[in-house]
């Protein structure tokens, strides 16, 4: 059974959002911002941007996740997902959507965000998604990545990549971690990224990751994956506090890829 979303978005989201002063939303809501939040953002901006965009993200990731030809993990194996620039948990509402408890329990999900703000949000999400992972976690520097031997992994950005935070080094950071992930688990590992197709304005950060990987003697297989999805967004005002989705025209410019990546 697919985890209840809406309940914790209610709980974790909704409500706190909509305590926040209306100047306060205002200041959160610079349409010039779309999305784009650095470690020392206002708290409240955090809260905005998981409001308006985590359904629709946790959408497209999920519909990423099915139609890719990754396996969900069998029996006897151990998936460990590493989300990088986590938001509040927004892999984990798709992967809570996209499988069964038997396969969830099979995941162990680590999160990464440099958001604070964030941080406590997902840490709340995950808390009351309650989709009974083996276990998940936030972890405050990339370097605190367990792997296991022998352990599937799976390295997942929803939309990180046009994120103007992420610097050079941190590309540097993430392809180290990925060949230390390979080294340690002792198999190919996957990547999955989900990103807008139409920002031209901003250099994309998952294509540098790519070429370093690629650089750094790694063989990497490209799975281009298609999404075709309506937008939703969460539409307030009802008087039982439920929250109702609202579908958008037109439907999410959605680039995504999973990556297979053996040493
Ligand atoms: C548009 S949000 C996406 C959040 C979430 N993954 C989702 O799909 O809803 C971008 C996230 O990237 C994070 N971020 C910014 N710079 C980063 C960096 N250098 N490394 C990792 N994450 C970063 C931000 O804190 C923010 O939470």
């Amino acid at each position: 059974m697919a985890v209840e979303y809406d309940d914790s978005f209610e709980e974790c989201i909704q409500r706190p959002w909509l305590a926040v002063s209306k100047m306060r939303q205002i200041d959160a809501d610079q349409p010039k911002r779309q999305g784009q939040l650095s470690p020392d953002a206002p708290n409240e901006w955090a809260l905005h941007d998981t409001f308006h965009y985590q359904r629709g993200h946790a959408d497209v990731f999920r519909d990423a996740y099915r139609v890719s030809r990754h396996h969900p993990p069998k029996k006897g194996e151990r998936l460990r997902v590493v989300d990088v620039g986590a938001g509040a948990a927004t892999v984990a509402v798709a992967l809570g959507e996209a499988l069964g408890r038997d396969k969830r329990r099979r995941i162990d999900y680590v999160a990464f965000d440099p958001n604070p703000s964030m941080r406590s949000l997902g840490e709340q999400v995950l808390e009351h998604l309650d989709a009974g992972f083996g276990s998940g976690m936030y972890i405050e520097s990339l370097e605190e990545t367990d792997f296991h031997k022998g352990d599937r992994l799976l390295f997942s950005f929803s939309y990180v990549s046009h994120q103007q935070a992420v610097t050079l080094a941190d590309v540097d950071r993430w392809a180290s971690l990925i060949k230390r992930g390979i080294q340690e688990v002792g198999r190919a590992v996957e990547l999955m990224y989900t990103t807008a197709s139409n920002i031209h304005s901003i250099e994309p950060k998952l294509p540098m990751l790519g070429e370093k990987l690629d650089q750094a003697g790694l063989r990497r297989t490209v799975e281009p994956l298609s999404v075709h999805l309506k937008q939703r967004y969460p539409e307030t005002g009802g008087r039982d506090g439920r929250v109702r989705w609202r579908w958008r025209n037109p439907q999410w410019q959605v680039q995504a890829e999973r990556w297979t990546l053996r040493a």
